[in-house]
């Protein structure tokens, strides 16, 4: 009887079916391949929490080390960590995959080690210092990031070899690492054309933060992430339980494959739960969907909480006014200003957080938003819906909206607390 559930629903972990991603892995690898010289041979990868960006960096350094041979440095950017240290301490011992190339090899790593110990050591005591310091000089941080850049990128072109540096929650780096990062590649990779490739990885909100790196912001080619499509979610659910001699009802794969909408988190969480709920079951049904999705609800209402708890009052406000005016729908942003009785100007800042920096809204199109996933916007309508809209209903959904939110009781929130 299968009892393993196959699927992950969590955070940075790789779904035992990576679908609908060939396209963008493929591309990157013969990126690449092709060395500096190709436009996406540095990029970032952007889209929403939840998306699979970790996966897909995980399966492209995967590839560069099986396919190429080059080693590979995964590294998380955090808003107090030091990005250039800690991508250097990640280098020396990746590089314990050129072991094969024998002396040449070890005469490198007994330069690195010499130079490390010196160079970004001391580069990170003075960072810590100086939290704001963006010197270059050598001996400075950056400075010597680019040297030990430089030795790894000059080694990995003489052997024919490559270095791949992943960069993931980029959007948290401090500044000066960004600057600092940012004038490395154009030192070493650019300008003198040595094969070490890095990807960022993050929310959109890293195209703003990146902007502080001033031309190098505006060349770095950027590639969006999007949901999955109907096929690639149902590839994600299919695969994996078939492999374990688990068939999905086709209309039980429907459900879970339109309640997730292309969202690969929660593509792997109703598939867990209807896995539990199917309990060893040979086929997954309706029954054992529906069933899943309770259980998976309550997990994401706890989230929901956890989230909304974390909002400023005015971005909370914001939510509510989409909420009311037009459920999991797209809202003009007029509409918002109206039924918050603020000018558009004055909800920019709410609105930039609410969809570059948490990632929770979108812009379906120009001057709208609208609720990244349902779920959540499903979930501030029944919970935290409680602006007054002054604008008329135009739609049945909205009708239903504001009919609902009225009937229950307003704990009365206003925009400004
Ligand atoms: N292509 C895919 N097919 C199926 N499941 C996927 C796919 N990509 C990611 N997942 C699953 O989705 C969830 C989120 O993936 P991941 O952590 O890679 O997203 P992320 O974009 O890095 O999220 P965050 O923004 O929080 O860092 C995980 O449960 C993962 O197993
Ligand atoms: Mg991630």
């Amino acid at each position: 009887m299968p009892n393993r559930n196959p699927y992950t629903p969590g955070f940075g972990l790789s779904p035992p079916t990576l679908a609908g991603r060939a396209g963008v892995i493929d591309e990157t690898l013969a990126a690449l391949r092709a060395g500096p010289r190709h436009p996406r041979f540095c990029f970032a990868l952007l889209g929403h929490r939840g998306v699979g960006k970790t996966s897909v960096l995980d399966a492209i350094g995967e590839r560069a080390t099986s396919e190429l041979g080059w080693p590979v440095v995964h590294r998380q950017a955090m808003r107090e960590g030091d990005l250039l240290g800690d991508v250097g301490e990640g280098l020396i011992p990746a590089l314990g995959h050129w072991n094969r190339l024998g002396r040449d090899y070890r005469h490198l790593e007994k330069d690195l080690s010499i130079g490390f110990n010196l160079g970004v050591v001391s580069a990170k005591a003075k960072a810590k210092a100086n939290v704001h310091s963006t010197a270059t000089a050598e001996g400075s941080g950056p400075g010597a990031f680019v040297e030990l850049l430089r030795k790894v990128g000059t080694f990995a072109r003489d052997h024919d070899s490559g270095v791949l540096i992943t960069i993931d929650e980029a959007m948290t780096a401090r500044r000066p690492d960004l600057v600092g990062m940012a004038g490395a590649i154009q030192t070493v990779v650019n300008r003198s054309q040595l094969p070490i490739a890095v990807i960022f990885a993050g929310l959109p909100s890293f195209r703003e933060a990146i902007g502080v790196a001033g031309t190098f912001a505006e060349r770095l080619s950027v590639q969006n992430l999007a949901d999955l499509s109907p096929d690639a979610s149902r590839l994600a659910l299919v695969e994996p339980a078939a492999q374990l001699g688990v068939r999905w009802a086709p209309e039980a794969l429907d459900l879970v494959t339109a309640r997730s909408a292309g969202h690969p988190y929660y593509v792997q969480l109703f598939g867990y739960h209807s896995w539990e709920a199917g309990g060893g079951a040979e086929e997954l049904t309706v029954a054992h969907v529906e069933a899943g999705i309770r259980v998976a609800e309550t997990d994401l209402h706890g989230q929901f909480e956890g989230t909304w708890g974390r909002l400023r009052p005015q971005e909370q406000s914001f939510l509510s006014a989409v909420a009311v005016i037009g459920g999991s729908e797209p809202v003009p942003i007029v509409a918002v200003a109206a039924s918050l009785k603020r000018s558009t100007g004055q909800l920019d800042v709410a609105r930039n957080r609410l969809v570059y920096q948490h990632g929770l809204l979108r812009s379906p199109g120009r001057g709208q938003v609208q609720f990244h996933s349902h779920q959540f916007g499903d979930w501030v309508s029944e919970n935290h819906a409680v602006v007054a809209s002054p604008i008329r209903p135009n739609t049945s959904q909205q009708a239903q909206n504001i009919k609902a939110i009225r009937a229950r009781p307003q704990p009365g929130r206003g925009f400004e607390r």
